[in-house]
């Protein structure tokens, strides 16, 4: 099995991630399920966390995880990816990746003879909408609720548009104009549901929504970008005016100042640290899933 976005899952399997999950998160005694497996995690980009949740989660499943960044081991400096993966499918059981190009994990996926994990590429960022489909979940009682992106059509929201095709979540995605979804990420969210409504206009966005939901303008690999992002995004920060009594998400790490202010971060409307939380049982429930 792979999870390179979150429509590698099918719906019924996504569902029962969830539920595993939260049965993970709620019970007295989850025992050791993942006793003496361990996962790799290969990391091109910093993370705070998807490293420190996915290496928690191994340790509270019994397992072990260990940390390969950019110059711990010969990725990137000379040995290809499919050496790496099917070096590393011959130790570990699970390998979990963050990298630029999707297409590596795509690679990385087919050398391993192990479940691969995205843990963010420049496309996606499945492990991500698990947990953000959790906290919703667990806010509302359902999925069944109208979410507004407001922001940059970037990975995180990507896969978020995937997920929200795959379940009752209603989504309206406010983006500047050039920063939308890509065409093929639409047409697989057609294909498994529906597409999400597409707007450049954040107030139109948030009519009649329940939740908002933002991500940074300028994600790891665009910083040569943030001058013209900055201005291009003029009038998309979620500020306390614009939010209301709305909760509100944020995948995290936020740039303060930028999409959303210090006020909101901080204010009772945020629940990111929940969101943050549920990447831990999220990705326990998938971990386990996988294992079995
Ligand atoms: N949300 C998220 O993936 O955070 P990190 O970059 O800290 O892992
Ligand atoms: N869109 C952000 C998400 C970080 C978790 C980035 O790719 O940098």
């Amino acid at each position: 099995m792979t999870l390179l976005d979150i429509d590698d899952l099918t719906p019924e399997e996504l569902h029962a991630v969830l539920d595993n999950a939260t049965r993970l998160k709620t019970a007295d005694d989850a025992g050791t399920p993942l006793e003496r497996q361990t996962l790799a995690m290969v990391f091109e980009k910093p993370s705070t966390r998807t490293r420190i949740s996915f290496e928690t989660g191994m340790t509270q499943l019994g397992g072990h995880a260990i940390f390969l960044g950019p110059d711990d081991i010969h990725l990137g400096h000379g040995e290809p990816l499919r050496d790496t993966a099917r070096a590393i499918s011959r130790y570990a059981d699970f390998i979990m990746a963050r990298v630029f190009d999707h297409a590596d994990v795509v690679e990385l996926a087919e050398f391993a003879s192990i479940p691969v994990i995205n843990g963010l590429t420049d496309d996606a960022h499945p492990c991500q909408t698990l947990a953000d489909l959790l906290t919703i979940q667990e806010q509302f009682g359902t999925l069944d609720v109208d979410l507004a992106w407001v922001g940059d059509g970037n990975n995180v929201c990507q896969s978020l548009v995937l997920g929200a095709a795959m379940t009752d979540l209603d989504l309206t995605v406010a983006t500047p104009e050039g920063y939308e979804i890509d065409d093929g990420v639409r047409k697989r969210a057609a294909g498994l549901g529906d597409a999400p409504v597409e707007t450049n206009d954040p107030h139109e966005a948030i009519d009649g929504a329940d939740i908002i939901y933002t991500d940074v303008w300028v994600s790891m690999g665009e910083e040569d970008e943030r001058e013209q992002k900055l201005r291009e995004f003029d009038g998309f920060q979620l500020t306390t005016d614009f939010v209301g009594d709305l909760p509100v998400m944020h995948c995290l790490p936020a740039h303060r100042g930028e999409e959303i202010t210090d006020d909101v971060l901080e204010s009772d409307n945020a629940i990111v640290w929940d969101q943050a939380e549920n990447r831990l049982h999220a990705q326990k429930g998938l971990l386990d899933f996988f294992a079995e």
